[in-house]
């Protein structure tokens, strides 16, 4: 029989030994056990196998409830009333309740009366006082041992408190014949396998041994595994949303010139994000090849606005100024250097990636920093459709409220904010616009660019429920463990 764990076949064997029924401390004992769970389960799954025979038998036992404990100490209280009547002269109701408390006198008569004792003229007197004891005697000698007739176990099941009743199940197993039959040959316990390791796997042993089975409807512990950081997670889950919406990825460096993180997007130099407080320059590379057809058009722009439409912004433009070297202050750095590589291909193109500013750490403000851009460049593009692939890009996302604003970007014209709305809030999640003819003309573009971008760590704090940004980036174990999977 290989369906029998090695438990039950030590069982059955011992139960083969003789024809009766063993009671739970001879297969104890005979099977070498010390736990009668051990007997309980074996048995049962023995007798579920239609081998063993189990009959079970209730017996109530009594035993002392708290009143009981007490009046195997103190005597019975008729008893107690019955002695104080005897050794009193009157023995007057009046009397008895100087000598007892109330509580002990009401229920106390009551009694009494029941033992044949009357009251006459307020004084409690026995008609028959041999028979009193003698019924005393009983009830005594029953409550010490808890031994006697049916007619004291209802008296005392009927008295609160003095008496309980335990009910005791016994089970005897006896083997049957279907149980007799199998063999000892099948009855020989294996070694059970619980765990399997590639060497087992390896060698041919485990065509010979016994497997554990596993309960896989248990409940068990998490296990730790490796997994996505939460803001990896989310990165991914943007780029697949992206992705599946018709984009493609783009990736460049963080290091870049002042001129296309800033010149080339038409942003003044004069303009205050240029200052050391928002942008970091950098001491290695201090300034960065900018090619001079590049600089004198930008120059031409900045200053006149050049083959454009447009007047510029007037002032001295300084090439010097485009060459000085950066940490990228936006991704929009990106898109644009991908616009003069590819004037004139309709693109749908985004990055999710790495910008710095000089901030001050707080609660909603880190110096490094990511950003979610993207571009559509096309016959027709506009900005009701910017508007809806933002609003499809969040929807998707999980947040199907979004609204624009008018806004303002030296790049764009017009130019949008972004807001989700998050918890009955409207959240800023970033700025979006069409480039002006400054920044798409001298490039060569001759179609619209919608391009927008937005904050991703804002983003994670309303997907991760967050309220400081911190949070994303003190690699918090505890926490780690506990985020969702996205
Ligand atoms: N670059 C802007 C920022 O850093 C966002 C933006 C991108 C706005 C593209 C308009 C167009 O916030």
């Amino acid at each position: 029989m290989s369906n029998l764990d090695n438990r039950e076949k030590r069982m059955l064997s011992v139960l083969q030994g003789r024809e009766e029924a063993w009671t739970l401390e001879e297969v104890l004992s005979a099977c070498n056990w010390d736990d009668q769970a051990y007997v309980a389960t074996a048995g049962h799954g023995l007798s579920n196998h239609g081998l063993v025979d189990i009959k079970e038998t209730t017996t109530a036992t009594l035993r002392h409830g708290s009143e009981g404990e007490s009046a195997v100490a103190n005597g019975l209280l008729e008893a107690r009333l019955w002695n104080w009547i005897q050794t009193i002269n009157e023995p007057s109701m009046a009397a008895l309740s100087d000598a007892f408390s109330r509580s002990e006198s009401g229920p106390g008569i009551g009694l009494l009366k029941g033992l044949g004792v009357s009251i006459e003229q307020g004084i409690l007197i026995a008609a028959d006082p041999e028979a009193v004891d003698a019924a005393i005697e009983e009830r005594t000698a029953f409550i010490k041992s808890l031994e006697g007739s049916a007619e004291m176990v209802s008296h005392f099941s009927n008295r609160r408190g003095l008496i309980e009743e335990v009910l005791t199940t016994t089970r005897t197993w006896q083997v049957n014949k279907s149980g007799m039959a199998i063999a000892t040959d099948d009855l020989t316990e294996r070694q059970i396998v619980s765990e399997i390791t590639p060497e087992l796997l390896q060698s041919d042993e485990w065509k010979e041994m016994e497997f554990k089975p596993f309960d896989v409807t248990l409940e068990a512990a998490m296990p730790r595994s490796g997994r996505s950081h939460p803001m990896q997670a989310l990165i991914e889950r943007i780029r697949a949303i992206f992705l599946e919406m018709g984009f493609s990825e783009i990736a460049d460096d963080y290091v870049q010139s002042a001129g296309w993180n800033m010149d080339a997007l038409f942003i003044p130099q004069d303009h205050p994000a240029r200052e050391m407080q928002d942008t970091f320059y950098l001491d290695d590379p201090t300034s960065i090849e900018v090619p001079d057809e590049l600089t004198k058009q930008w120059k031409e722009i900045h200053e006149t606005g050049g083959d454009t439409d447009s007047i510029g912004w007037g002032g001295k433009f300084d090439p010097e100024v485009s060459k000085k070297g950066l940490l990228r202050t936006h991704t929009t750095v990106n898109t644009i250097q991908y616009l003069k590589e590819n004037p004139d291909k309709p693109c749908r193109v985004f990055t999710v990636d790495r910008v710095f500013r000089k901030e001050s750490i707080d609660r909603t403000h880190l110096p490094e920093f990511h950003q979610i851009e993207g571009i559509i460049m096309e016959e027709g593009a506009n900005l009701a459709m910017l508007v809806s692939t933002l609003k499809t890009f969040y929807a998707k996302m999980g947040y199907p409220e979004v609204r624009v604003r008018p806004a303002y970007f030296p790049y764009t014209e017009p130019s949008l904010e972004v807001e989700v709305k998050w918890r009955g809030k409207w959240l800023e999640l970033g700025g979006a616009g069409i480039f002006r003819p400054e920044v798409t003309e001298p490039l060569g573009i001759k179609w619209p660019v919608c391009a927008w971008g937005m904050g991703l760590e804002r983003l994670a704090m309303l997907v991760l429920g967050l309220d400081d940004i911190r949070q994303l980036y003190i690699s918090d174990l505890a926490w780690l463990a506990e985020q969702p999977i996205l």
